[in-house]
């Protein structure tokens, strides 16, 4: 058994940008044809790019994952035209107006993050149940730490991700024994996501004393566990969050 993916392709939502880009990038290096999903056409053309240079096919696709409608058409597009045995469900967003105290948070606030980082996700395992079930493939939600502890002041996106790794349990119950479904849970990782961390000297110093590997990690450390959950090494995993945080959970 190796850490191989030759013949199989993955897509990856928000593919073309920090995580999603790693995981692309290294699921490519595994041998895999990957399909990097977003929103931004540039951005995705550059990463298809990267990873035809790998000597594995790829497809320009773009995608709005809340956009349910979109995501039907656009897996059955990836599926007639390259088949899919990989999804990755990493597209996700926690922007400053769904953050601080309960009562300063919006309607509108929770749903913006709601309707991308949980419905956006079960729409596209939906989407990718029959390709998935029929090539006895696997599905990789990427959560976080939020999806397994409290943070404070972030209450819409700590729901979503909690709900990613429920998600992630009752679709492994689902769809076994053909397809796994399994969830990372990432610690703070440099990415445009944190920027505002990490420019911060106080909340990048006080994160980084939080964390007991003591630095934030770079996107290529989550791709490396993605391709792990991804090949046949991790064939008896299901159900399961793998925290990837540095230690962060660990205390
Ligand atoms: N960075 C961290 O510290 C950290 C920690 C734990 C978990 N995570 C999780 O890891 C995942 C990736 O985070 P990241 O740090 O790599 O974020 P990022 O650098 O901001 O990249 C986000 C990616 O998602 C895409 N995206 C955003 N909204 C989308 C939508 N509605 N439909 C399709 N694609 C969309 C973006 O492209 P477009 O904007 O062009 O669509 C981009 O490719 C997220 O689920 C995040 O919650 C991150």
């Amino acid at each position: 058994m190796e850490l191989d993916l030759s013949g199989r392709t993955a897509v990856v939502t928000g593919g073309s940008r920090g995580i999603g880009r790693a995981i692309t990038l290294g699921f490519a290096d595994a041998g895999a044809n990957v399909v990097p999903l977003s929103r931004t056409e540039s951005d995705v053309e550059a990463v298809v790019g990267e990873v035809r240079e790998r000597g594995v096919d790829s497809r320009v696709e773009t995608l709005d994952v809340a956009d349910t409608d979109a995501v039907e058409a656009c897996f059955d597009r990836i599926d007639d035209n390259l088949g899919i045995d990989v999804v990755v469900n990493n597209a996700g967003i926690n922007p400053a107006s769904a953050l601080g105290d309960p009562e300063d948070v919006s309607d509108e606030g929770f749903e913006l993050v709601t309707d991308v980082n949980l419905d956006g996700a079960f729409a596209c395992a939906r989407a990718a149940e029959s390709p998935l079930k029929a090539s006895g493939g696997v599905l990789i939600n990427v959560a976080s730490v939020g999806g397994l502890v409290g943070l404070p002041r972030q209450h819409p996106y700590v729901a979503s991700k909690h709900g990613l790794v429920g998600l992630t349990k009752s679709l492994a119950l689902d769809w076994a024994p053909n397809v796994r479904v399994n969830c990372l849970a990432p610690g703070y990782v440099a990415t445009d996501l944190t920027t505002g961390l990490q420019e911060n000297d106080d909340l990048r110093a006080s994160i980084e004393r939080r964390t007991p590997l003591d630095r934030f990690a770079d996107p290529e450390e989550i791709a490396g566990p993605a391709v792990f959950l991804a090949s046949d090494l991790a064939s008896y995993a299901t159900g399961e969050t793998f925290a990837v945080d540095g230690g962060w959970t660990a205390r």
